[in-house]
């Protein structure tokens, strides 16, 4: 009889922090590596915030807490709901986590049978296949190309819908390619959806505040009101604060299904730390001029990286409209053979080339279900993306 389980043997360990480990070790061996492969603002965060959790030890909210979030967060959740989306939730529909991550993670969990389906737009993020699979579910990928933006069209929703599909996993703007739905682009999935009474959506906005372009950033439950009672709205503070360290985040939708996810976590986490939800509630409810100033940034950086990459020879990289990451294509580059010798069979060879030959770490398009691309994230310096870009450019013009 194996050890492992069989749940366990359907996953495999995230690529991105895989590649960001590999990262490390190279420079721990002295060599110059820059690393794009993190998903993590570069910022500290901000004063206020750090303030509230050093004063939150010292008054000693040090114990556990209500499982799935203090009160008093829940207010300020609330109240963030109200204030930035026009979503009306009561602090019964609202739930706090360890990180985004295990609000996704009690969803699932919390309402997959074994061949329940999943629909996933890929590009996606790394986490929701082996989610699904790991709550027995079966993830349904659904290609979006580059021709369509990345986006999942209504037509293609459509057809992936069947009797057992319980989630749609909607990540707008999304990790890995930035790309945004729009008003009339979310409206045209939610129309479908209200045909299907059996699908529930989650949509993931962790990466809201960080939108370019004067973009409108929307979310499911905000457009289709009508939808509202089978969609989970999740968020948190680790992308719009600098606060991926703290591990908050939350989710709203009806109190059954939040009652269910708190189920959950009583018996696996408890509480996420008492200190971190009083750090998030100061994110919530005090000054927001971070998420402007850390905004400007970072289109400036989307604007270097965006046309250094389009000057690299073989390689196409689309504007996003939001997160901080960007999905270039690398079409132009496969089967060809680098400087040192290396053939670019796939983008894995091309990402692990790029690490070993020029000490750029990105992360390769097939870990997001879309091939030929490469991700990166430029939550970096000015002055490492610029080395980058150039090492990535000198890397492709050696190429033939
Ligand atoms: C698309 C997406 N969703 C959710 C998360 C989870 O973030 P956290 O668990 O830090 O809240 C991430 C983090 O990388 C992400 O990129």
């Amino acid at each position: 009889m194996a050890f492992l389980s069989d749940r366990l043997n359907r996953i495999k360990p995230s690529p991105t922090i895989a590649m960001t480990t590999r990262a490390a070790e190279l420079r721990a061996q002295g060599r110059d590596i820059i690393g794009l492969s993190a998903g993590e603002p570069d910022f500290d965060t901000p004063a206020h915030i750090r303030d509230a959790a050093k004063a939150a030890i010292d008054a000693g909210h040090t114990r556990y807490t209500a499982v799935d979030g203090t009160p008093s967060l829940k207010r300020a959740i609330r109240d963030k709901f109200a204030r930035e989306n026009g979503l009306d939730y009561a602090p019964a529909q609202i739930t706090v986590g360890t990180g985004g991550k295990q609000i996704l993670f009690n969803a699932l969990m919390a309402t997959l049978d074994d061949g329940d389906e999943a629909i996933i737009p890929a590009p996606y993020w790394v986490s929701y296949p082996d989610m699904v699979l790991l709550a027995g579910g079966v993830p349904v990928i659904v290609e979006c190309g580059l021709d369509q933006g990345f986006r999942l069209t209504p037509e293609a929703l459509e057809a992936a819908i069947t009797p057992r599909t319980k989630w749609l996993i909607l990540n707008s703007p999304s990790n890995p390619s930035g790309a945004g739905y729009d008003r009339a682009a979310m409206q045209a999935l939610t129309d479908v959806l209200l045909r299907h009474p059996q699908v529930w959506v989650l949509a993931d906005d962790i990466y809201e505040h960080l939108v370019f372009d004067g973009f409108e950033f929307v979310t499911p439950a905000q457009v289709e009101p009508r939808l509202k009672d089978r969609i989970l709205t999740m968020n948190g503070v680790s992308k719009a604060y600098a606060m991926t360290g703290w591990r908050i985040g939350y989710g709203a939708a009806p109190e059954s299904l939040i009652k269910a996810m708190a189920k959950l976590q009583s018996q696996s986490t408890s509480n996420p730390c008492s200190i971190s939800q009083y750090a998030a509630e100061a994110a919530l409810t005090g000054p927001q001029d971070y998420i402007a100033e850390s905004r400007a940034v970072f289109q400036r950086r989307r604007d270097l990286v965006v046309a250094g990459l389009n000057a690299c020879p073989g390689i196409d990289c689309p504007t996003p409209q939001g997160a901080f990451y960007v999905y270039p294509s690398i079409a132009g580059l496969i089967g060809k053979t680098s400087a040192a010798g290396t053939v670019l069979t796939d983008d894995e060879a091309f990402a692990n080339a790029l690490l070993d030959e020029a000490g750029v770490a990105v992360v390769f398009g097939a870990a997001f279900g879309l091939s030929p691309h490469f991700r990166i994230s430029y939550a970096t310096s000015d002055e490492q993306l610029t080395e980058a870009v150039a090492r990535i450019r000198r890397f492709c013009e050696g190429c033939n």
